[in-house]
C-alpha cells in the first residue's frame, strides 16, 4: 500500500509532534508512506514578525485563501521548504528514517499555473478583481523524484510550494498538493490529518461519504474544511480509492486514521 499523509498546519505550531511521529514510523514497517505538510499559521506568525501583514481573502465560492504578494512568496517559501519542512526531516532522522525534504520546485515535482486574476468578496459582499499574486493551480504532478527516493526506502517529505509557468515560485495549497501527488502517484489513499475528528455536520462525525456525497458537503462546511473536502474529492477523481480526513491530536493518528472509527472516509 502506499499511503499519502498530509499533516496540517494547524498540527505543526510548536513543530513536528511526536504522537504524529511515533506512530508515522510504526506505519512505516508495513506500508510505503509519503508525508506533505502545510504551515500556514506559522507562515503569517513570521510574516507578522518581519513586519508583513498577512492579507486573507474569500473567493465567489466563499474559500479563504491567503493574499501572496512577491514579499509573502518569499517568506511562504522560506518558512515552508527552510523551517518547518526541515524540522520534520530532522526529527524524523532522529527516529532512524531516511527523510528526504523536498518541495514542488524538486525534480518539477509540482507544476503549478499562475492565477493572472482573483475575484474576492470584499466585507460589504462586493466582487472585487484583484492582480493574481503568487498563487498557482497545480496543472501537473511529476512523481518519478517521489518513486526514485521510495524504492530506495527513502521517506520523502514535500513542502506545498509549485513552479509557475515561467519558473515562479508559487503558493499551492498543502490538502490540493498532497490530492494531486496521490492522484500522480496512483497512490491507494490520502489521509488528511488535521485538529478535528473529522467532516462535521449538524455536530456530528460523518463516518463516510460518496463522492457525490463529499461533493454535496462542501457547502455545509466551513473555512478549512472545504479546502480539505475538495482535496479529498480531487484525489478520488484522480484514482485515488480512499481519501480519509481524521484527528492528528490524538494518539497513533495515524493507525486511527487507518483503521479506527473516528474518521470521514471518503470512496467512489
Ligand atoms: N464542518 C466542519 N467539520 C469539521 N471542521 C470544520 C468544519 N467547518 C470548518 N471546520 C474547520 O476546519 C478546521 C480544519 O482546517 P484547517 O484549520 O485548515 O486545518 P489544517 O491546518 O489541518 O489544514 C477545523 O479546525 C475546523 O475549525
Ligand atoms: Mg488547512
Amino acid at each position: 500500500m502506499v499511503t499519502v499523509v498530509k499533516v496540517g498546519g494547524s498540527l505543526l505550531k510548536l513543530g513536528p509532534p511526536e504522537n504524529i511521529l511515533a506512530d508515522f514510523c510504526k506505519a512505516l514497517e508495513v506500508e510505503k508512506l509519503i508525508l506533505v505538510h502545510g504551515g500556514g499559521y506559522e507562515v503569517t506568525e513570521m510574516a507578522e514578525k518581519l513586519g508583513k501583514k498577512q492579507r486573507f481573502i474569500v473567493s465567489p465560492e466563499g474559500m479563504r485563501s491567503r493574499y501572496t504578494d512577491k514579499e509573502t512568496i518569499e517568506i511562504y517559501t522560506m518558512v515552508m521548504k527552510g523551517k518547518i519542512n526541515s524540522e520534520i526531516v530532522l526529527a524524523l532522522g532522529g527516529k532512524g528514517v531516511k527523510a528526504v525534504g523536498l518541495s514542488g520546485f524538486d525534480g518539477g515535482l509540482i507544476l503549478a499555473e499562475r492565477k493572472k486574476k482573483l475575484i474576492a468578496i470584499d466585507e460589504r459582499g462586493r466582487r472585487v478583481a484583484m492582480e493574481g499574486g503568487y498563487t498557482g493551480k497545480i496543472v501537473k504532478v511529476n512523481p518519478q523524484i517521489i518513486q526514485v527516493l521510495t524504492s530506495e526506502g527513502y521517506v520523502p517529505v514535500i513542502a506545498p510550494v509549485a513552479i509557475g509557468t515561467e519558473g515562479e515560485p508559487l503558493n499551492v495549497d498543502g490538502d490540493r498538493a498532497a490530492a494531486y501527488i496521490a492522484g500522480g502517484l496512483g497512490a491507494d489513499r490520502v489521509v488528511f490529518l488535521t485538529d478535528v475528528a473529522g467532516v462535521m455536520v449538524n455536530n456530528e462525525l460523518v463516518k463516510e461519504l460518496t463522492l457525490e456525497g463529499a461533493k454535496a458537503s462542501m457547502r455545509k462546511v466551513g473555512f478549512g474544511m472545504d479546502k480539505k473536502l475538495l482535496a479529498a474529492i480531487e484525489a478520488i477523481e484522480q484514482g485515488t480509492k480512499e481519501s480519509i480526513i481524521s484527528a492528528g491530536n490524538i494518539e497513533n493518528p495515524i493507525t486511527n486514521s487507518l483503521n479506527g472509527e473516528s474518521r470521514t472516509v471518503i470512496r467512489r
